[in-house]
């Protein structure tokens, strides 16, 4: 039985920064941040948004009468938690208006944890054919202002529903996995912004990439030819050109330069909205399969899921017939394009109004927020 993606959906708030003005602003040149770092803009969020609007704004994109009744399971992947006990999961239970025989619960482990619910529930639907997972990851990444993280930050959800026959993307049995208790980025709880060791984490990253590579090659017999294309985390998207740059000697030149070709398709939506964290990947995976002309039904996908701390994976999907009538590829294209641009003092304002974690209450500026969740502020210690 063939078991994946069935549906894609995105959120980003409506605002963001342009890079070239924010690297003017740092004194630094604007290729570094066009270039080095490969991104465009940034998503900049507001105080009304958090994880859990963020999230279930994504997913209500995907939710239909028609899928709505199979939903038995919600994995929410997220490492913005709102709360150190209960599950963001449960609010998004209420906020979609799904039923209260949903399973619900929250995911961890940095930037994987979207991938640890897809596969999760992968299985799941292996045991109940019958039903789907809603799958959603949401993240603000912040590494604060005038910090080398910087040009890094974003921020937004995406959501996937995993059924059985799934009209995107089906998931292969095998995948590969590397684990290592290593400290090149965290958050300890104290912290709203993430501590990171950036030259030593992208280092750890292309290595994890290398070893998950070689692990799935030897445990399928999968050449890197069979694959049409190869997606990446993206923390920044020159991160993932030069993962793929470290593996291009081992192909022919017309295939690397289809992988590359490709490569870039899959960094055009990335490249407009920096980091997701969890969510990624799949912003990655949905750039490319709405940018990419040369792609076909039946096409070899490779995924590489790298969570900080540090967890990577290796898997690969095929595409099904006629997956791009079932991408939402205007939705995605108008959130993009009916952006509002901010000046840099703006997004610095915007910056320190972010995430608000207090115990007193407070309200936020969701009068200006136009997106369908948001976050209106906080009374008697709880989020409303
Ligand atoms: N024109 C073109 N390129 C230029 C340039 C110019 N004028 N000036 C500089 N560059 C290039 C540099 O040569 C460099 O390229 P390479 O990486 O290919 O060598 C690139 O721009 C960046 O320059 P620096 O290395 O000097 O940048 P930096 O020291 O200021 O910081 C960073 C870069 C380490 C990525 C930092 O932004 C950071 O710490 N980011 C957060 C950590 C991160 O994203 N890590 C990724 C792996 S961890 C992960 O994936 C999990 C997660 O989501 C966080």
């Amino acid at each position: 039985m063939k078991v994946g993606i069935d549906q894609i959906g995105f959120y980003t708030p409506k605002w963001y920064v342009d890079m070239a003005n924010l690297a003017q602003a740092r004194n630094e040149d604007p290729n570094k941040y066009l270039i080095g770092i490969g991104q465009s803009k940034q998503a900049v969020i507001p105080n009304s948004q958090d994880a859990v609007t963020m999230a279930a704004n994504a997913a209500d994109t995907i939710l239909s009468e028609a899928n709505r009744d199979k939903i038995d399971l919600i994995l929410f992947g997220t490492e913005s938690g709102i709360d150190n006990s209960k599950s963001g999961a449960i609010y998004l239970q209420h906020l979609l208006d799904l039923p209260n025989d949903v399973q619900s619960v929250e995911l961890k482990q940095a930037c994987y944890a979207m991938t640890a619910g897809i596969q999760l529930a992968k299985d799941h639907v292996l045991a109940h054919p019958d039903k789907q997972v809603l799958v959603v990851g949401a993240d603000i990444a912040r590494y604060g202002l005038h910090s080398a993280g910087e040009p890094t930050q974003g921020g937004g959800a995406m959501a996937v529903t995993i059924s059985a026959d799934p009209r995107i993307l089906a998931i292969e049995a095998e995948s590969a996995h590397y684990v290592a208790d290593i400290m090149d980025f965290w958050r300890p709880l104290y912290a709203t912004e993430a501590l990171v060791d950036g030259k030593y984490s992208s280092a750890q990253y292309i290595d994890f990439f290398k070893r998950t590579l070689t692990m799935y090659q030897q445990h399928t017999n999968t050449e890197l030819s069979d694959l049409s294309a190869l997606v990446f985390h993206l923390p920044y998207t020159k991160m993932g050109l030069k993962a793929l740059k470290s593996i291009l000697n081992e192909t022919s030149e017309s295939h690397a330069n289809q992988l590359m070709k490709n490569f870039e398709a899959s960094r055009v939506f990335n490249r407009q909205v920096g980091n997701l964290y969890t969510g990624s990947l799949y912003l990655s995976l949905f750039s490319l399969l709405v940018n990419a002309d040369d792609l076909n039904s039946g096409d070899k996908i490779g995924l590489f899921s790298y969570g900080s701390g540090a967890e990577g994976e290796f898997f690969v999907g095929t595409l099904q017939t006629d997956y791009k009538k079932a991408l939402h590829a205007d939705h995605m294209q108008n959130l993009l394009r009916n952006r509002v641009e901010v000046t840099v003092t703006e997004y610095e304002a915007m910056f320190n109004s972010q995430m608000p974690l207090q115990a007193e209450d407070f309200e936020t500026n969701y009068r200006e927020d136009s997106a369908k969740f948001y976050l209106a502020g906080q009374q008697q210690q709880q989020r409303v």
